[in-house]
């Protein structure tokens, strides 16, 4: 971030957007003071994408399916994400997992959203994983992204209560609620500076 001018976002993506769109809805109601330079999707289909569009929000279809490497596709996505001059890459239900190239291009720059709280339940289905479990809360988490599987340092977490007739859609529609507020608080965190990363350890300062 340079000066006063407004941080630059890229917000990657794979499918419905909703969490795009809520920090568009951020942006543009003035919560948010930051600017999405890019939105890219691996997905020529993600919904995502008409979002982007319909906001003006320069969008980029970078499908992984012409890279048979992914350390060479992350490469790619760097050359993309510095073309647009981007300060934070925001993760949102981006569903790739980033080899160090990218991580090291945008050290404690990437936040991503997982749908649980972290380190319970990473991966792939992770609604499901705590019906399974039986957990009686879960939630989502918004971490920097490191070169595990949603292993990094953790910036927020919001907890949701699991009902006893939970489905995968009925809880995941209930953790997703939570995201939109979760991320954007996460995000403005990052643009005011108040975050302070320590091994591990994320200091939110006042
Ligand atoms: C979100 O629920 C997010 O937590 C999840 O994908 C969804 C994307 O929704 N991400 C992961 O599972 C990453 N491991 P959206 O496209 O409507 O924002």
């Amino acid at each position: 971030m340079s000066g006063n001018a407004p941080c630059r976002l890229a917000v990657l993506v794979s499918g419905s957007g909703t969490n795009l769109q809520a920090i568009i809805d951020c942006i543009e109601s003035g919560e948010l003071t930051a600017e999405i330079a890019c939105v890219i999707s691996n997905k020529a289909d993600a919904y995502a994408l008409t979002r982007a569009s319909r906001h003006g929000i320069p969008a980029v279809i970078h499908s992984n399916a012409h890279f048979s490497e992914r350390s060479s596709y992350d490469a790619a996505t760097v050359e993309i994400l510095r073309s647009h001059k981007v300060d934070l890459v925001i993760l949102a239900g981006f569903m790739r997992i980033l080899t160090d190239t990218m991580v090291h291009a945008f050290p404690n720059a990437i936040m991503n959203i997982h749908p649980a709280l972290l380190p319970s339940f990473p991966g792939l289905h992770a609604q499901q994983q705590a019906l399974d479990y039986g957990v009686r809360y879960s939630g989502c988490t918004v971490h920097f992204v490191d070169c595990g599987t949603d292993t990094g340092p953790i910036i927020l977490q919001t907890v949701v209560p699991v009902e006893q007739d939970d489905t995968e859609e009925t809880l995941s529609a209930r953790i997703q609620k939570a995201e939109h507020h979760t991320f954007a608080e996460a995000i403005k965190l990052f643009v005011d500076r108040k975050i302070l990363v320590q091994g591990r350890r994320v200091q939110i300062l006042p």
